[in-house]
């Protein structure tokens, strides 16, 4: 008795894994803009991606152990119809928005997307472009662009890791639905934009 019903639970689990098995590829190929299998428009290659909990958004990176460096790309849904802003960022001292340095992307006014770090020094952030001097991480290789066919925007960017912190971080992704005066507005303050953040280990 005991013998079969352990069987009956152990088919049940295979049943179960392989349905699971089955269906994850499938979802997989049904998105271009899923994890792995995201092409960019350079074609670029990261070893890793993370798909966020929240937002729709969607990490890929490059962790480098021996120069302390990540290269990124952050992906997330056009906000606001394309009037909006994305952010993503790494807070090196704590967890959550303030003391996080982020990368962000927007339609300036002048027609051009742009995208630069800033420094998140409160609730109620600048946005303004920081200072190399001011930033806890340098941060190089700084671009965004959109891709129209899968109405999204992706940030790229490549961050030097503060030394001996190995390669677990804390950080947290944003996404606003409007620009003001090319500042990029607050974003709502419940529901996903204050669950949007978490930690990454880039070495896997
Ligand atoms: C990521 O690392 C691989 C392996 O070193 C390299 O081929 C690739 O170009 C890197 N991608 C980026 C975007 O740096
Ligand atoms: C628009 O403004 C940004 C920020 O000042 C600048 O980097 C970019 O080159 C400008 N683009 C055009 C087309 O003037």
């Amino acid at each position: 008795m005991a013998a079969s019903g352990r069987l009956v639970v152990s088919l049940l689990l295979v049943a179960a894994m392989a349905s699971s098995f089955s269906f994850s590829p499938s979802t997989a190929q049904s998105s271009s803009s899923s994890c792995a299998s995201y092409t960019f428009s350079g074609n670029q290659l990261y070893g890793s991606c993370a798909t966020l909990p929240r937002l729709g958004a969607t990490l890929h990176y490059n962790y480098t152990a021996a120069t302390n460096t990540v290269a990124v790309a952050f992906r997330a849904p056009q906000a606001g119809g394309g009037k909006g802003w994305v952010a993503w960022g790494l807070n090196p001292s704590g967890s959550g928005m303030v003391g996080t340095q982020a990368v962000v992307a927007f339609r300036h006014s002048n027609g051009s997307l742009v995208a630069y770090p800033t420094v998140l020094g409160s609730y109620a952030p600048s946005m303004a472009p920081a200072a190399a001097k001011d930033l806890p991480l340098p941060v190089s290789a700084v671009s965004a662009e959109e891709s129209a066919k899968d109405k999204e925007v992706v940030v790229y960017a490549t961050v030097a890791l503060p030394a001996g912190k190995g390669s677990k971080f804390n950080h947290v992704w944003q996404q606003g639905s409007s620009v003001a005066g090319d500042v990029p507005a607050a974003h709502p303050t419940s529901g996903d934009n204050v669950l949007s953040v978490g930690s990454i280990d880039f070495s896997k």
